[in-house]
């Protein structure tokens, strides 16, 4: 489709959805003066800061800064790209959208893909209609019942039951003329030339769900003990263990309401924290999160909180998920369930308050960290004192802000029963040792982000690379304020790069729309990636028309730019340095390093006389 026409389509889909009566059906608007305002559905606040122009048909959140057109609040609300959400709105008005044309190859996996769903979700009624229709089912109805399951609970989440036959399911799709090649591809059937035969006999079932509710593989428990007490799909093209969540579609609003996401372990505790009124809780369907279901999480809310089986919580792979989650900026609290419980059973004994009241008594990850080394350790010896402070002493290199170090650093003397000055020098000379490895490793780790702010903490450091994201944000926004800006910050960046991929890409984009001449240039002329983020700029200028403080940003940008560079520098220095410890002069190599070094902190002096943030 040419862009003209696709322009033309947008623009009708746009003129039929009146923005305010679209967002009257997700958000509680109240009118004030010209706008409507209400609760931002993508944070969580109190008081209203999120508001519709009718007049720009736009809307804006003074909170969080999401803000766009229609279709934008369509994307980011039902989690859609953008031809699905211009779809979504052309039926809700009753518009006929031509068919978007994959390229061939794209369009036939998309069609296998549909097929799959298809049949998933086939095979799902009928499993349900065994649960709760037929004389096989019973068995598994009171299964559910001993479980503590009510009936409007298992019917909320889908659940079925396999019955106990070889070809149940396969009798089923020879008659309806269901390709078996095709179940098998969805994980449903086993067998191949052999003979067809189903995969899940006399196991109640769990369907898994995409975020759009697509069901995607299914979990089999058998009714009572044996083994194995699980089976799940095998990985198919729909169907990847550690990408989803279980229950993320059921729990998105409660996500949104809490703000928060309770992520435990398992298809039950799920669906028993449902049934009373824990909504904001998934399952990671295994025990370590994955980055997919880090970036997942994250999309949903800026706070997790884990609540697993004691033992599963502090397993090495568990934390190293934990640790995922930290990197990714998000805030990590850690339940400490009683031995022996999960969420499941602890629901059922105990009920929601209590549950609720050890969700509120959640510790930071430092603080589960080191209260798990401190119960695996015998703390009644020397040695295991000792053994333990070894064990501490990387978590707390990892936490770099100085003040929550020392706090953590009394925290650990007094859970060992040592002195304050004892620790701190045990401390020193762990870093002093480990010092050497570390240095290697940094560079390493430059190499990776070189776009990083280097040798900034943990938490610093996330900080910095969002008031870096900020800055950019703004000098972009700015380009769109003024055409003298974009032609400013253009010569600029000769020198200064943008740290964020999608901002370069957008940046390139504009120059590249800039040889036509109109500006600000058309939403139409961004392909779907650039597309939302250009809109959300084009948004907040509508709201917030005062002009950005260019030079000041620019100026920003050139310190963090420089003060990067040095630390970089400082770091190969050091190492390099270490190298060559033995030779009594430095090699021609790290002489030109030094004095580059020198050079950039003269730079440094002379741009920013008042800045001090280097150390
Ligand atoms: N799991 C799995 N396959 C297994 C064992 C476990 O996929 N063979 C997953 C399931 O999602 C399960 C979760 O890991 O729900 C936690 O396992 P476990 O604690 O053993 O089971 P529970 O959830 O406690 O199951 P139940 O309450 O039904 O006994
Ligand atoms: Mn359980």
């Amino acid at each position: 489709m040419d862009r003209l026409t696709e322009e033309r389509i947008i623009n009708e889909v746009k003129e039929n959805n009146e923005i305010v009566s679209v967002i009257a059906e997700y958000v509680n608007l109240k009118q004030q003066g010209k706008n409507f305002i209400g609760l931002c559905p993508f944070h969580n606040e109190k008081t209203p800061s999120f508001t519709v122009s009718r007049e720009k048909q736009l809307f804006h959140c003074f909170g969080c800064g999401a803000g766009g057109d229609v279709l934008t609040f369509i994307m980011r609300k039902e989690n859609l790209t953008f031809g699905p959400a211009l779809r979504l709105l052309a039926e809700r008005a009753n518009i006929n959208l031509p068919e978007f044309q994959l390229p061939p190859d794209q369009q036939k996996v998309k069609e296998e893909r549909e097929r799959l769903y298809r049949i998933n979700a086939y095979a799902a009624a009928f499993y349900r209609k065994i649960l709760w229709e037929t004389k096989t089912g019973a068995k598994a109805v009171a299964y559910l019942e001993a479980r503590g399951i009510s009936r409007p609970t298992a019917e909320k989440f889908s659940l079925g039951y396999a019955p106990p036959q070889w070809k149940a399911l396969v009798g089923l799709f020879r008659k309806k003329g269901v390709s078996l090649q095709e179940a098998e591809k969805a994980g449903l059937v086993c067998g191949g030339g052999e003979g067809f035969y189903d995969r899940f006999r006399d196991r109640l079932l769990f369907p898994i769900t995409n975020p759009r509710g697509q069901i995607i593989g299914f979990g089999g428990r058998i009714l009572g003990e044996g083994q194995p007490k699980y089976l799940n799909s095998p990985e198919t093209v729909l169907f990847q263990k550690g990408r989803y969540l279980y229950g993320l579609k059921e729990a998105r609003e409660g996500i949104r309401r809490q703000g928060r996401v309770i992520v435990v372990e398992g298809y039950m505790d799920v669906i028993q924290a449902h049934q009373q009124g824990v909504e904001e809780v998934v399952a990671s369907l295994g025990t370590s999160l994955t980055v997919d279901q880090v970036r997942l999480l994250k999309r949903h809310s800026e706070q997790v909180i884990i609540a697993y089986d004691a033992d599963a919580a502090g397993a090495a792979a568990t934390i190293r998920g934990l640790d995922l989650l930290a990197q990714a900026g998000v805030g990590v609290r850690v339940v400490r369930l009683p031995a022996g419980e999960d969420p499941d059973s602890l629901l059922k004994r105990e009920g929601a308050a209590a549950f609720r009241r050890y969700v509120g008594e959640s510790v930071d990850l430092f603080t589960f960290k080191l209260a798990y080394i401190l119960e695996n350790e015998d703390l009644t010896t020397p040695a295991g004192k000792a053994r333990a402070a070894q064990r501490i002493f990387p978590i707390l290199d990892q936490v770099q802000n100085g003040i929550v170090r020392e706090t953590y650093l009394r925290q650990t003397a007094a859970a060992l029963g040592v002195s304050e000055a004892t620790i701190y020098d045990q401390w020193r000379i762990y870093l002093y040792n480990s010092r050497k490895n570390k240095q290697r490793l940094d560079i390493k780790n430059n190499q990776r982000h070189t776009n990083d702010i280097a040798d900034e903490h943990h938490g610093d450091a996330t900080r910095a690379e969002n008031n870096l994201f900020q800055l950019e944000r703004q000098l972009l926004r700015g380009c769109l304020q003024e055409k003298e800006f974009f032609a400013r910050i253009k010569r600029t960046l000769k020198e200064i790069k943008f740290s964020a991929p999608l901002h370069t890409r957008l940046f390139q984009q504009f120059v590249e729309w800039d040889v036509s001449g109109e500006w600000p240039p058309p939403a139409t002329a961004f392909p779907p990636e650039t597309r939302v983020l250009y809109t959300e700029l084009l948004t907040e200028n509508e709201m917030n028309p005062l002009p950005v403080d260019l030079e000041g940003c620019l100026r920003r940008l050139r310190q963090y730019q420089l003060t990067a560079e040095i630390h970089r520098l400082q770091q190969e220095v050091a190492a390099g340095l270490e190298e060559e410890a033995k030779a009594t002069t430095p090699s021609p190599e790290l002489q030109g390093k030094l004095a580059l070094l020198n050079q950039l902190h003269k730079k440094l002096r002379e741009e920013f006389p008042t800045f001090s943030g280097l150390t």
